[in-house]
């Protein structure tokens, strides 16, 4: 066995270890957190409620940061090697055998730091917690959402609107959240917006959100649900208030009965295969198709299919009809195989439904 040599260069791993390299890792942790910003990140927040937990996630990591500093100061002054012939130790020892002065340092460190450390951390928690039912501003209106294995009903009771994977609000106002769970427990969550709120079968669960900036934020579903919770994806399109207006008009409206005849024929397609079954596309009065899967009035104004998982375009919709289990294994969607005719004429007749 030979002898470990002394000065070697470090290699990669042992470079890490030394003090320069530490720094520089923990630079790069900074500069990850600083890359945070512009995707579904709870630290770049652009609604009252994420601004409000982004700024007790930065109080509660300094503080940390604060702590452990102070609990590695300790440690390193009682580590340092003896220095011009001063027995640390047994000054230690010293110093633990005065009256009171070991007492004194048990009580501080393991009392009354402990008290205010957790006293402060239990303030905030409950201040966040209260926060998630108390709305900053009177609601505008109520959006009820269902979580179903994968993917997300969407109601607006008062506009009569009925949507998946979507929600639309008006910049700047309150919306009221109805959480239902139709299956097994989901969450949902949009970090740039809000925090988390279950969906539980038999519950309902209330909060609500706000955006204070235009934009399109991801939300995602934040409970473990099942195979596909990972693609369990949803999109809230904070628009200003008049471009909502006509979304929510567009919405109400029932899908207009085809007249085209490529389009009749992409209609009866969609019965003859049966997915009329599973499926709506509400003409008028009465309700046309299933409640099993996502509602399809208006599939041709979102952006994405599958919750999330695929852009809303012809290609990929058509794969999705032929074998969604190849692109979502486990989703309640079984494969539609058809004929190409078939194929094209539904997918024609679906974009048609804007
Ligand atoms: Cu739904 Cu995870």
């Amino acid at each position: 066995m030979s002898a470990p040599r002394r000065g070697r260069a470090p290699n990669a791993a042992g470079w890490r270890r030394t003090v320069p390299g530490r720094l520089l890792a923990g630079g790069a942790g900074v500069a990850v957190l600083a890359r945070c910003t512009g995707g579904p990140s709870a630290l770049d927040p652009h609604g009252v409620r994420a601004v409000q937990i982004a700024a007790d996630w930065w109080g509660m990591a300094i503080a940390a940061a604060a702590i452990w500093a102070g609990v590695m100061s300790l440690l390193a002054l009682a580590l340092l090697p003896r220095q011009r012939g001063v027995d640390q130790w047994a000054l230690a020892e010293d110093y633990r055998e005065t009256p009171r002065g070991g007492l004194a340092l048990v009580v501080a460190g393991g009392i009354v730091m402990p008290v205010i450390v957790l006293g402060v951390l239990a303030f905030v928690g409950s201040r966040a917690l209260a926060a998630q039912v108390t709305p900053a501003s009177p609601t505008a209106f109520e959006v009820d959402v269902t979580g179903h294995q994968f993917w997300w009903e969407v109601h607006y009771p008062s506009q009569q609107i009925t949507t998946a994977n979507e929600i639309h609000v008006p910049v700047g106002q309150s919306v009221q959240l109805t959480l239902h769970g139709a299956d097994v427990i989901h969450s949902f969550w949009v970090p740039q917006l809000m925090g988390k709120m279950d969906l539980i079968p038999g519950q309902t669960n209330t909060t609500w959100l706000r955006a204070d900036a235009p934009g399109v934020y991801r939300g995602q579903c934040a409970e473990y649900c099942g195979l596909q919770h990972a693609h369990m994806a949803f999109l809230v399109i904070a628009d200003p208030p008049d471009q909502f207006a006509a979304w929510a008009a567009a919405q109400a409206q029932p899908a207009s009965q085809p007249t085209d005849p490529a389009l009749q024929d992409g209609a009866q397609v969609f019965a003859r295969q049966g997915c009329i079954g599973c499926h709506a596309i509400r003409y008028g009065a009465g309700d046309t198709g299933g409640k099993i899967g996502p509602d399809l009035t208006h599939l041709a104004s979102r952006g994405t299919i599958a919750a999330g998982t695929l852009d809303n375009t012809r290609g990929n919709l058509g794969g999705w009809i032929m074998n969604s289990q190849a692109l979502k294994p486990g989703n309640l969607m079984p494969p539609m195989p058809m004929d190409g005719p078939s194929l094209q004429a539904l997918l024609t007749y679906l974009e048609s439904l804007k």
